[in-house]
């Protein structure tokens, strides 16, 4: 969802920052592009729909000049993507200027009030009101801040906010609530912005900012407050000093090397950052602790959205399999449909990547209020989900760009298989031995996932699912877990309809739409042998079945004409190995489709990377 960058610098022109900046940010957002710069006694403002590129090149924005600047990523929400909605937006007079992320949802009442007021609002977003309400709250203001401070105290909903001002030219307020915004401190420049990779270029010195704080950068100090019902405190310098967070992720992490792509530079990765996720846990005593919470708590809920949802079924299964705990899976936006049932005692396990997103947090929220502890499993040190846990799991997975989740799912499924490992060992259902066991064959999940890569590339033709405008990708125990975020990579990248369903249940209905040559996915796991006869079912039907399976156990199928057998070799029979040999071959398959296909996979249409509205 939209991305915000906002430099001050004492003697560098910040243009160069913020076209980086846009650069990096564009993962968040890319239906329009937009920059403001303070410069002589006015702002300059250019804005377009369109990429980030595209933009830059357009209005030659690298040569211009300015020592404070805004600039945003869009990913529409109020008003669709065109060059009046793109941020930066101005009051009436045309002297302040504002970038923002996130949703107003008193709109209508505070537009009405506007117009009433005379102001005339030329754009369709929720952005816009926030420079007249500043305007407006100014003849009753002693300071810029105080008339800013006035205005946001008006806002409903969620906002990460910058806003200029030719008045100071020299300084960025900024105000946030629900959506991330993070400050970075340089030597004769300081950064705002919606996320690490952003400033990583620049400097690794960050402060996270929390809901509710508000204040104002220049080029060499950070001014900050909370809002409080009981008003305005300010944060003290020396307690500011104490929140600032060294970052280490490097800028080669958050930019291609070389790869045509975001995604496929992450599907290499993943040996690399399911070794980091192993080793960086494996003697953590966070995860420890996340062990003794969840074996002794009384039930378990694992919520997250989208992959991050997936992560946590495959997560039950293991539990429930290894360490013979039950636990319930909901997705974060329907928590509703529990949350009164939960309670004291009870923990839940938050899955994020970005540790950011809107439904996961807010159900991270309802839980808690019941009085249920909280074990957020994320990427991002420093996310609003390490913030509102009482135990953080960090995948250690690098920084993940690319829309589409590759290396931070299967940097999950290991964080999530060791804590289920520590929870067998707290809970006395498997000995000391036998996690060690397990322990030195999921250090080797990395090598696995290497040769699965390697094959995956040799077995998935360079322009699959030619024609195809429906599938279905379908598992049996393991399997069918593997086969929903196999389906999710292929929509929302490739645009093709894929459907997962466990292959038990075709006979119950979903069968009834195959014909000859429609194509199935089989995910065959070895705790499902039987998905042979589901093979068998589809095949007489004529279906095209392409079965991927691990070379570990042997499926009662023969290929044939319209039946191909992907085999990815794994020796080991341990089923927590099962997911790094597999989810390679679909990523590709996703991957390949899309490009194929004529398409970006690292901006899919209509999604963003980071989901912070509702
Ligand atoms: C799919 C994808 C999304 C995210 C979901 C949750 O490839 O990336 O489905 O998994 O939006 O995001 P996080 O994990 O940041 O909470």
């Amino acid at each position: 969802m939209c991305g915000i960058i906002g430099v001050c610098a004492l003697n560098r022109n910040v243009t160069p920052i913020i076209s980086l900046g846009l650069r990096r940010l564009e993962y968040r957002g890319y239906d329009s592009v937009g920059i403001a710069i303070v410069s002589g006694d006015g702002l300059i403002i250019r804005k377009a729909k369109g990429d980030v590129d595209s933009f830059l090149s357009k209005f030659k924005v690298e040569e211009l000049s300015g020592l404070t600047g805004l600039g945003h990523t869009r990913w529409a929400t109020h008003g669709p993507p065109s060059d009046v909605n793109a941020h930066p937006h101005t009051d009436c007079s045309g002297r302040i200027a504002i970038v923002h992320n996130g949703v107003i949802r008193n709109y209508n009442t505070i537009k009405r009030v506007l117009e009433l007021r005379g102001h005339r609002i030329a754009s369709e977003t929720d952005t816009e009101l926030i420079a007249h309400l500043i305007e407006d709250e100014m003849p009753f203001s002693s300071s810029f801040f105080e008339a800013f401070v006035r205005a946001i105290s008006r806002l409903e909903g969620s906002y990460a906010i910058a806003v200029i001002n030719v008045e100071e030219p020299n300084r960025i307020y900024f105000a946030r609530m629900k959506s991330p915004l993070i400050i970075g401190l340089g030597e004769g420049f300081n950064i705002v912005s919606s996320d690490i990779p952003a400033l990583l270029d620049y400097t690794r010195r960050v402060i996270v900012l929390e809901d509710g704080e508000l204040g104002w950068v220049t080029a060499t100090e950070v001014k900050l407050f909370k809002l409080t019902e009981l008003g305005l405190i300010r944060v003290e310098d020396d307690d500011l000093s104490t929140r600032v967070r060294f970052i280490e992720w490097s800028v080669e992490e958050a930019s291609k090397q070389g790869f045509p792509h975001f995604m496929l530079k992450e599907i290499f990765e993943q040996p690399y950052s399911i070794k980091s996720t192993y080793e960086g846990n494996v003697e953590d005593p966070a995860l420890r602790m996340a062990a003794s919470m969840l074996w002794s708590s009384r039930n378990i809920i694992v919520t997250g959205a989208g992959t991050s949802y997936h992560a946590g079924l495959v997560f039950s299964y293991y539990l429930s399999r290894i360490a013979r705990r039950l636990s319930y899976n909901i997705i974060a936006s329907e928590h509703k449909l529990i949350e009164d049932s939960v309670g004291k005692g009870d923990v839940v396990i938050a899955i994020s990547q970005s540790g950011e997103t809107f439904d996961t947090l807010e159900a991270v929220r309802a839980f808690k209020a019941r009085g249920a502890r909280v074990i957020g499993v994320t990427n991002v040190v420093g996310s609003a989900l390490s913030r509102e846990s009482d135990v953080v799991v960090y995948m250690r997975a690098g920084p993940e760009i690319g829309v589409a989740a590759t290396k931070t799912y299967t940097s999950q499924i290991m964080s999530l298989s060791l804590l289920t490992l520590f929870a067998a060992l707290e809970g006395g259902v498997l000995d000391r031995s036998e996690v060690e066991d397990k322990l030195v064959k999921l250090s080797r999940a990395h090598e696995i996932t290497a040769k699965a890569i390697e094959e995956s590339l040799k077995h998935v033709p360079e322009n699959p699912l030619v024609g195809s405008k429906s599938i279905y990708m379908l598992g049996r125990g393991l399997g069918s877990l593997i086969a929903r975020e196999a389906a999710l990579k292929v929509k929302e990248i490739a645009y093709i309809h894929a459907e997962s369903y466990p292959a038990g249940e075709s006979k119950h209905g979903p069968i009834a739409l195959v014909e000859k040559g429609f194509p199935v996915y089989f995910v065959a796991t070895s705790d499902s042998p039987e998905i042979a006869g589901n093979v068998m079912e589809m095949r007489a039907r004529g279906a095209h079945v392409t079965i991927v399976k691990t070379s570990n156990w042997r499926l009662d199928v023969e290929p044939g004409d319209s039946v191909e057998i992907v085999e990815i070799p794994l020796e080991d029979s341990e089923i927590l190995l099962e997911p790094y040999p597999l989810i390679p071959y679909f990523q590709v398959l996703a991957y390949r489709a899309s490009v194929a296909r004529g398409y970006n996979p690292d901006k899919p249409r209509n999604l963003a990377k980071t989901v912070t509205v509702e």
